[in-house]
């Protein structure tokens, strides 16, 4: 509810865009900087959001669902007014294309206005009475205290909201970390969290993950952990709670999302859905296609068109037309996907395409490399690439596919592909309940956002959807009278 005046440290924040400098030399473009807090800075968060939750009888919590609408609508309103600078800041926080930068702010407006217009139903069938037996009975749904939200880099302002608006909207109070990459676009919004809600509704703490994050889940005084990041960063955290048995989680986590492309599989469709499902943004979506099972029968006829397509992608900067693979937000990356890649040759793979090599990956580019025959000696067989590598492995009996899904420490989706309604539904059979979502000759993706987004073992835990989400952040308090 209000901007404090900062006096100490700061953090440069450095584009994965480079310019040349004054000697010519390419560097990645510093952009700006953010105040570095620490423990007081998140104490003082901490103590604000408890004090505005006030055991749910705070202003905010008690508020009635109409009038925390209204004070939504003027956050909705001020990012509006702002949104070419939070546009132009993600493109150049973390590389996204243009196009997609604004598909980011429009979707997240969306969801917002989803989110309203599903709260009104909710608050709706809530007011009506539960007759049962000899009860009379109704259930509100009330908040679960204090939030803390933290979102990922790849869709720092869409993925934040998607925990932190459904929260709020709920009655609770939040802190929130914005991610390392993907910081500075919400430099304009903070205004709109300022003007729309009452002071320590809102609570945005700066600074490094290490030096804030331990002191607010150490305090115990945090309800909910909404995070969408690493399954290691969930784990640890959690431990830190004192009273975790009190903890909610709510977490979007790894995904290693594989595509099975059957022998009858519409080979022309697979390809474009695997290109897109793999190379989107780079690869650096969790539901992003990491693994291709490819059938022995096809595998040559679907190589070739697939390198055909990908060798066709822009490789460049995020407003350039036509661009796709841009350049990558984690300044590690790139040195890690080329370990992949070497060790991807020296396991017995080559590279299909105009892909990678030393002379065009430069920087924090890195072009899009299409790795055969795959398999389980190599990275790329076992981890999250979270990068423009396709890995591709030959099959002749779909259960090598099965097996790996159902014994991976991840289930959030895979890709089937076949034209055969009977070996589709024998694949759906097996690996239903084994990930959270089967698509249906189409890439894996979290939207339409009314769908459950959710995973198994270490993908996910909780459900988030416009209206899984409302649920997930809060709890049914029921009034009964025996009559
Ligand atoms: O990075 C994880 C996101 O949930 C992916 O969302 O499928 O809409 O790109 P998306």
């Amino acid at each position: 509810g209000e901007l404090l005046p900062w006096g100490g440290s700061v953090q440069a924040v450095y584009s994965p865009i480079y310019i040349r400098d004054s000697s010519g030399e390419l560097k990645p473009a510093v952009i700006g900087s953010y105040p570095l807090g620490g423990e007081d800075e998140a104490k003082l968060a901490l103590q604000a959001a408890v004090t505005a939750f006030d055991a749910g009888k705070g202003e905010w919590p008690s508020m009635s669902v109409q009038e925390r609408i209204k004070r939504i609508w003027v956050l909705i309103q001020h990012m509006i007014r702002r949104k070419e600078d939070i546009v132009k800041l993600i493109v150049w926080e973390i590389g996204k294309t243009v196009q997609d930068a604004d598909t980011e702010f429009e979707r997240t407006i969306g969801y917002i206005l989803e989110s309203i217009k599903a709260l009104k139903k909710l608050t709706n069938e809530s007011s009506q009475f539960i007759v049962q037996q000899n009860f009379i009975g109704q259930v509100k749904k009330v908040p679960h205290g204090v939030v803390l939200c933290m979102g990922p880099f790849n869709y720092p302002l869409n993925e934040t909201f998607t925990t932190l608006i459904p929260a709020l909207l709920m009655g609770n109070t939040v802190l929130f970390k914005p991610p390392k990459q993907g910081t500075l676009l919400f430099e304009p919004i903070l205004e709109g969290f300022a003007e729309a809600f009452p002071k320590g509704v809102v609570n945005t703490v700066y600074g490094r993950g290490r030096d804030i994050v331990p002191t607010l889940m150490q305090s115990g005084d945090v309800d909910v952990l909404a995070l969408i990041g690493s399954s290691k960063v969930a784990n640890s955290l959690k431990k830190m709670h004192p009273k975790s048995n009190r903890l909610k989680s709510i977490l979007g986590l790894d995904a290693k999302n594989a595509a099975i492309i059957c022998a009858d599989a519409d080979i022309a469709l697979a390809v474009k859905e695997c290109v897109a499902g793999a190379l989107t943004y780079n690869g650096q979506r969790c539901t992003a296609l990491k693994l291709l099972f490819v059938h022995s029968s096809l595998v040559q006829n679907f190589n070739e068109r697939l390198v055909e397509e990908v060798d066709k992608l822009v490789v460049g900067m995020p407003w350039e037309s036509g661009v796709t693979i841009t350049p990558l937000a984690e300044p590690d990356k790139p040195a890690y996907l080329v370990n992949c890649i070497q060790d991807a040759l020296v396991h017995g793979a080559t590279i299909l395409n105009n892909g990678h090599d030393s002379q065009t990956t430069t920087g924090s580019l890195v072009k899009p490399t299409v790795l055969f025959p795959v398999n389980e000696q190599m990275i790329v067989y076992r981890e999250e690439q979270f990068g423009p590598i396709i890995p591709i492995v030959p099959f002749d009996n779909p259960q090598v596919a099965i097996d790996y899904i159902t014994q991976s420490p991840y289930g959030q989706q895979v890709s089937l592909f076949s034209s055969d309604p009977t070996t589709l539904s024998l694949i759906i059979d097996r690996l239903t309940g084994q990930v959270g979502r089967i698509n249906i000759n189409a890439q894996c993706q979290r939207s339409p956002d009314s769908f459950p987004f959710s995973g198994r073992k270490d993908s996910a835990e909780g459900t988030l959807s416009v209206v899984d989400a409302l649920t997930a952040f809060s709890v049914d308090s029921v009034v009964a009278m025996k009559h």
